[in-house]
């Protein structure tokens, strides 16, 4: 399938786990993916974008890790049995997840600039996932970040921004929610 590029960023939507359907993503799907998140733009080329692969048994490892820091960040009167399954459900659930991360050169350019950079690397691989059948969602889980950072084994000089899910999926196409480009724009022609 090869969809104009127009009709490939319109297209594309985030696709949540309970969609994916039990079918392995091969690693040379992968490798591509992660491929063109590394033709993204970057100021000084420092290239900050850096993934943590999870997959096969791997997702096993992080969805526990997922499940047990919930429940060591929530009080017993509030921890959800419900919630702790899916927390660790949804990761079995996805084909690959990737932990986006981010290599800081704070001599270089602003630490803004390098997470710009990562979230362009991270929109080459959600378009070119989706182009493959693929659907994905970025995940910010705000209370696990800095655990997920220690987990991860991060050197210091790099942080988390967030979890990718990638899956083949069932869902159906639906049409994007955007109030109108209009309302973003100021022209400034005279
Ligand atoms: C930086 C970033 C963080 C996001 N974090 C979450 C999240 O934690 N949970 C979630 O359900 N969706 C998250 N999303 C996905 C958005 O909910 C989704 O992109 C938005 O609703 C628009 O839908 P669409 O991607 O289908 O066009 C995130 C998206 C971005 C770009």
């Amino acid at each position: 399938m090869s969809l104009s590029s127009d009709l490939l960023i319109r297209s594309r939507r985030s696709i949540f786990p309970p969609s994916y359907v039990s079918r392995p993503i091969p690693k040379e799907t992968i490798l591509e993916l992660l491929e063109n998140a590394n033709y993204a733009p970057t100021h000084r080329l420092t290239q900050p974008w850096r993934f943590t692969v999870f997959t096969g048994d791997g997702l096993a490892r992080l969805a526990d890790f997922m499940a047990e820091n919930y429940r060591a960040t929530t009080s017993p009167a509030s921890f959800s049995q419900a919630k702790y399954d899916v927390t660790r459900d949804k990761i079995l659930k996805a084909g690959a997840v990737l932990a986006i991360n981010v290599e800081l050169h704070p001599d270089l350019v602003p630490e803004w600039e390098e997470i710009a950079a990562t979230a362009a690397a991270v929109q080459n691989i959600w378009l070119s996932a989706w182009e493959r059948g693929i659907g994905g969602y970025w995940s910010t889980p705000g209370s696990a970040l800095e655990p997920l950072a220690e987990f991860l084994d991060l050197p210091s000089g790099q942080k988390n921004i967030g979890l990718f899910y990638l899956g083949y999926h069932d869902a159906p196409a639906v049409p994007a929610r955007r109030t109108p480009i209009e309302d973003k724009v100021v022209w400034v022609e005279a």
